[in-house]
């Protein structure tokens, strides 16, 4: 897919290159100016109230009326079947597209106020096809910006070097020319210059649609440490169902027409589908996805069947009869030691003398409960030890998890980070 001009939209035709790249950037980086946008925690850094687009010549719309809220320093999907307006609400937010009516804010300023060009000094944007210039090393692709701004040589290249750095390119790569990339090492390339003026906020469409899943994956991984370090407001269009739940705090899932059907955390899509066409898109095995969202650690803590070695039986045996187990698992200084079985326990013998067996499920607190079922259920027990680094750190059961899932995993709990 080539990027859409702007040709009957009401924004003067464009050539085929990012858009952040035809717009002249911002001109100090806001860590060196000071911050100047508005950080009203209240108003959400995108606002959309009523925005539809018809285009010309079209008898349906192609984005419905729609109302979203960006909160600052989240990451929103865009997602939904082919055509249902992803792209075109994404762009409608840097004014690569005019909306027919309603009205856009970033930071509680009407973008329709603002000139386009000055607009998109803020915006990042960052699409599939990349879109590096092929004559052009890398580093002077991602120089583009702060070049075109007027930057000394040392300073451009200092911030090069930065770049190279946050989105994990080797400085080595930065002499060479994009096709002598890999298809993800291009599109870090890609982000990497949408990111050259520091804008607060990103526009990805479909960033990792091109590349193999591995990488995708890997990706993803990046782009999720990256926002734990810039905290830009990003809206990710996608049509990946598990790229969506995996990368977003809130998922706007759109049909076709621009209809928003559900807007929501990913958990809460899963958990709860607005619609019967929210439940067909995010499938029969949503309760298996929401188990791959969640960590051990979402779960509420439970220590189970287990006592400090030091207790007497007496005590480990009413343990046991509390949680109807059929083994007692011994506790020393945050370390669990093993599981002993309830015929074992006789009273006047110690605990330490038993004869333990090491657990055979083990889970750390950021597993996923995915991953916790599969380990419980291959290893032919019901509970698995939650160990963090070594220490003790709890156990996990079906029941357990059978509960979360019936339950809000998005709710802060005791245990949460
Ligand atoms: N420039 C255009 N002129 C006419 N129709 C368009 C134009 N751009 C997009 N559309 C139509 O608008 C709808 C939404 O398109 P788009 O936003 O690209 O969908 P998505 O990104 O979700 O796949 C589609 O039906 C598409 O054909
Ligand atoms: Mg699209």
């Amino acid at each position: 897919m080539l990027p859409v001009s702007g040709a009957g939209t009401g924004v003067a035709a464009r050539p085929p290159i990012p858009a952040c790249l035809s717009s002249p950037p911002v001109p100090l980086l806001p860590h060196e100016t000071g911050t100047v946008i508005d950080q009203d925690l209240k108003t959400p850094a995108i606002r959309l109230r009523g925005v539809r687009k018809r285009f010309p010549g079209t008898t349906e719309d192609a984005v419905a009326a729609l109302d979203l809220d960006v909160e600052r320093g989240s990451i929103v999907a865009l997602i939904g079947p082919s055509g249902c307006g992803k792209t075109t609400t994404l762009r409608m937010i840097n004014r690569l597209i005019e909306p027919t009516a309603g009205r856009i804010e970033i930071e509680g300023d009407d973008v329709s106020n603002q000139p386009p060009v000055e607009l998109r000094r803020g915006i990042g944007y960052v699409i599939q096809q990349v879109g590096l210039f092929p004559h052009r090393t890398i580093a002077a692709n991602i120089a583009t910006v702060p070049r075109s701004l007027g930057w000394d040589r040392s300073r451009v290249q200092e911030r090069v070097r930065e770049l190279a750095g946050v989105v994990g390119i080797d400085a080595q790569m930065l002499d060479r020319y994009p096709d002598e990339l890999s298809g993800g090492q291009q599109q870090r390339v890609g982000v990497a210059r949408a990111l050259a003026a520091d804008p607060p906020v990103l526009l990805m469409d479909e960033p990792f649609g091109a590349v193999d899943p591995i990488v995708r994956g890997r990706l993803q991984d990046e782009l999720l440490e990256l926002q734990n370090r810039l905290h830009k407001t990003i809206v990710l269009v996608t049509h990946d169902l598990d790229e969506a739940i995996k990368v977003a705090d809130q998922v706007a899932l759109l049909n076709v027409g621009g209809i928003l059907e559900q807007y929501a955390t990913p958990d809460e899509l899963l958990r709860a589908p607005a619609s019967e066409f929210v439940e067909r898109f995010v499938g029969e095995d949503r309760s298996m996805r929401r188990l791959a969202l969640a960590t051990v650690g979402d779960l509420p803590f439970e220590a189970g069947p287990v006592v400090d070695v030091d207790a007497d039986v007496t005590t480990g045996l009413a343990v046991i009869d509390d949680h109807r187990s059929d083994w007692l698992g011994l506790v020393e200084d945050e370390t669990f030691l093993g599981w002993v079985p309830r015929e074992q326990l006789v009273v006047g013998t110690e605990l330490r003398q038993i004869e333990r067996f090491l657990p055979a499920a083990q889970v750390a607190p950021s597993s996923t409960l995915r991953s916790a079922l599969e380990i419980i259920m291959t290893s032919r027990t019901s509970v698995a030890v939650v160990n963090d680094a070594g220490r003790f750190r709890g156990t996990v059961t079906l029941e357990r998890i059978r509960a979360g899932l019936a339950g809000d995993l998005d709710a802060p709990t005791e245990h949460a980070a």
